[in-house]
């Protein structure tokens, strides 16, 4: 396997999927482990990740030089680049001129690292510091015309430094230098799969939980669905699901769910479902604020568990279907910024009356759950479902929810995805759905003056929900959309079509 260590930079899992992505296994551990237990490991190559912070400053993180030591490829990425030179006896310091987006790099030198790469490369470029000399022994192999090392290595020691970023897609050549590396310098075999992820991890799981019980939180959607079947392959009738019906579902979605994992259907989960419609409408009445909608949901959420915990008797874990890009915009996948409190993470009240909770899809992306769905031999249906967020209508109602605009919003979503599949075009959309605006509007109706709620309706397409743009949907398919919402919905008389992409945007409206 191969090891990337954490400085705390922004694109830490997405150099862990690149590597995943070519076949070889990969776990992200904090700078802070110990060598010992590094080297316990026997991984076949390490990544240094970037990070904000200065590797010439004394409080920064770093590392043992022992590291270069061990006869293990190294590849240092921006601040495991300067790290690397600083801790060898090169020089970083702040650069003159500083990079920031796409930069074409200049490949000087023949490299295993660039075995393939053209000569001049577009990078993704992110940086305040830089190496102004390499250390003794390294040989520069790129640079830029402000970067004079955008590449060096000691390729008899297996040491690699790159200043830009590979991981990113806006490197151009990115993967392939990241696959070289695994593959031509690490010696990875690329033969690891999805299965292997689920395989480990049922394992992990079962060691993890030993004899004790376990509560799932299941909403029906793909992240949840596949988490309560892992844990069910696990640990089987240890588990007990527990489906909230928060009256914020999509039209039906109650129903469906049950009939899909109930008593009914293929799966043994210990289902049950609890109906909490109203607890949520009356804890939401005069809420308008996202955040503040947001918490109420999760946390009242957390409370029907703990309650229903109650019921079965001692609890021991809580399952969450939380994965990655819940984590990072919720603040606590390192360095970035709060952008909405993920339910079930940011959203999570300290109080929690569990010993611990299991998050066996956190370090995935969201077409790598359905990958591992397929593997668990999920349906195809179920496992490429349309995402829907934990918090559901109760973020695509703005402002205060109430069971009317719900009722107003499910009809509306019922008829876009209605015609999205008559259309045939659901599966060429990442996502999609409608969303009731806080704007009302005059209209008018049969010679009749109406003054009635704005339906805005969002589809995007994007690879991994981090990013977005929106989707370019046929005219004629929005124009029967919009004419069956304001003739079928009561209360609506304008459809609005959100082209907005992520960033600025987010997918959702709150
Ligand atoms: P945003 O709106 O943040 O959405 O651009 C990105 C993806 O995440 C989903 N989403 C959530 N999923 N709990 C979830 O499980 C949440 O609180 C939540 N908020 C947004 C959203 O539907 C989209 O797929």
């Amino acid at each position: 396997k191969i090891i990337v260590m954490d400085f705390g930079g922004q694109y830490n899992q997405l150099i862990a999927r690149r590597v995943r992505e070519c076949n070889v296994y990969c776990e992200i551990y904090s700078y802070k482990r110990d060598i010992e237990e590094i080297k316990a490991m026997n991984p076949k190559g390490i990544i240094l990740t970037g990070g904000p912070s200065s590797a010439y400053e004394a409080d920064s993180p770093t590392y043992t030089k022992e590291l270069f030591e061990l006869g293990i490829p190294v590849l240092g990425i921006c601040y495991g680049s300067q790290l690397m030179m600083h801790l060898l006896g090169g020089h970083v310091c702040k650069a003159p001129v500083r990079e920031y987006g796409k930069i074409e790099v200049t490949v000087d030198q023949s490299s295993k690292l660039f075995s393939d790469v053209s000569e001049k490369t577009v990078c993704w470029m992110s940086h305040n510091d830089y190496i102004e000399s390499a250390a003794q022994g390294f040989v520069v192999t790129a640079h830029t015309p402000d970067c004079p090392v955008a590449a060096a290595e000691m390729p008899e020691k297996g040491l690699y430094a790159l200043q830009f970023h590979p991981e990113v897609l806006h490197t151009a050549e990115g993967t392939k230098m990241l696959s070289n590396f695994v593959y031509n310098v690490c010696g990875c075999k690329g033969d690891w799969r999805m299965d292997s992820f689920v395989e480990t991890s049922i394992e992990a799981i079962r060691a993890k939980v030993g004899s004790g019980r376990v509560l799932c939180a299941l909403s029906g959607g793909v992240d949840s669905s596949v988490a309560a079947v892992m844990l069910s392959k696990a640990i089987g009738s240890q588990l007990t699901c527990v489906f909230v019906d928060h009256g914020l579902l999509r039209k039906n979605e109650g129903d469906e769910v049950e009939e899909v994992f109930g008593p009914s259907g293929p799966y043994d989960l210990n289902f049950i479902r609890v109906n909490a419609q109203q607890r949520f409408y009356e804890k939401l009445a005069g809420v308008t604020e996202p955040e503040k909608k947001r918490k109420i949901i999760g946390e009242e959420f957390i409370r029907v568990f703990e309650e229903e915990a109650k019921k079965i008797g001692s609890v021991d874990f809580l399952v969450q279907g939380t994965i990655y890009p819940d984590v990072v915009e919720s603040g606590v996948g390192g360095e970035s910024a709060v952008i909405k409190s993920h339910h079930n993470v940011g959203g999570l009240p300290d109080y929690v009356d569990f010993k611990e909770i299991i998050e066996p899809l956190r370090d995935l992306f969201k077409d790598e759950v359905r990958k591992a769905g397929l593997e668990l031999g999920i349906p195809e249906h179920l496992v490429f479902r349309q995402p829907f967020p934990g918090p559901g209508l109760g973020i695509r109602i703005i402002g205060e929810v109430t069971a009317e605009k719900v009722k107003i919003v499910q009809d509306a979503d019922a008829i876009y995805r209605e015609e999205i599949a008559a259309a045939g075009i659901a599966r060429d959309i990442g996502q999609y759905f409608a969303a009731l605006t806080n704007m009302r509007s005059v209209g008018v109706m049969g010679d009749e003056r109406t003054y009635d709620y704005a339906i805005a309706l969002r589809a995007v397409n994007t690879i991994d929900f981090m990013t977005a743009e929106a989707a370019q949907i046929p005219w004629e398919v929005l124009g029967k959309v919009t004419s069956r919402i304001v003739n079928e919905v009561a209360h609506v008389n304008r459809v609005l079509y959100d082209c907005t992409s992520k960033p600025p945007g987010t997918i959702e409206f709150e």
